[in-house]
């Protein structure tokens, strides 16, 4: 809800030009170190959802798995890393997407899921979305069920809600 936000927003750092000029980076982890506060929306995102709306949570290399341990521990569940690409040693799934410059590879193992795992997927920021359909195209490659999409931040001005339509995205702050 809005105090939700309201927490977000006070604990999210703009730091510009990094990690090019032009570009305004979103430094969530005075989020993470704030005890309270991390609780807080880490209760609020499992409250969002339902404690038994998922089966596991993936996050997504590197950030994300921040997020997503303090979810899949609060909900009584394990957690599936997406990882960057030659990280994973087994067999595994992989989806290439472009970034602003060049191009970035995510993966996951190919027995990941068991068939119907329903998958809460959580990050720490939506920008332009392009890791996030990656995550949720790896996802359903290995078997999975999305159920759930939350991200703490949501840049909304990159438009990346309408880029991964119909599937929703819940934010806990939009800006
Ligand atoms: C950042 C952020 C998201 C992603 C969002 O990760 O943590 O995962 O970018 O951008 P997008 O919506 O335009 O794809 P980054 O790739 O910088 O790596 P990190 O999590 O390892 O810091
Ligand atoms: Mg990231």
């Amino acid at each position: 809800g809005p105090e939700t936000a309201r927490l977000v927003a006070s604990r999210v750092l703009d730091v510009p030009d990094f990690p090019q000029p032009g570009v305004m980076f979103k430094d969530l982890m005075p989020l993470f170190a704030d005890g309270a506060a991390f609780r807080e929306v880490t209760d609020g995102i499992v409250a969002y959802h339902g404690r038994d709306s998922f089966d596991v949570v993936v996050g997504i290399e590197a950030r994300g798995f921040v997020v997503a341990a303090a979810v899949a521990y609060a909900a009584g569940v394990g957690v599936v890393p997406v990882r960057k690409a030659g990280k994973l040693p087994r067999a595994a799934h992989s989806v290439s997407y472009a970034l602003e410059y060049g191009e970035a590879t995510l993966e996951v193992h190919e027995d990941a899921f068991t068939a119907g795992h329903r998958v809460l997927v959580v990050d720490d920021v939506l920008a332009t979305g392009g890791t996030a359909e990656a995550t949720l195209d790896l996802v359903e490659r290995a078997g999975g069920t999305v159920t759930g999409f939350t991200v703490l931040l949501e840049l909304a001005f990159l438009g990346a809600r309408k880029r991964l339509a119909p599937r929703p995205v819940h934010a806990l702050l939009t800006v």
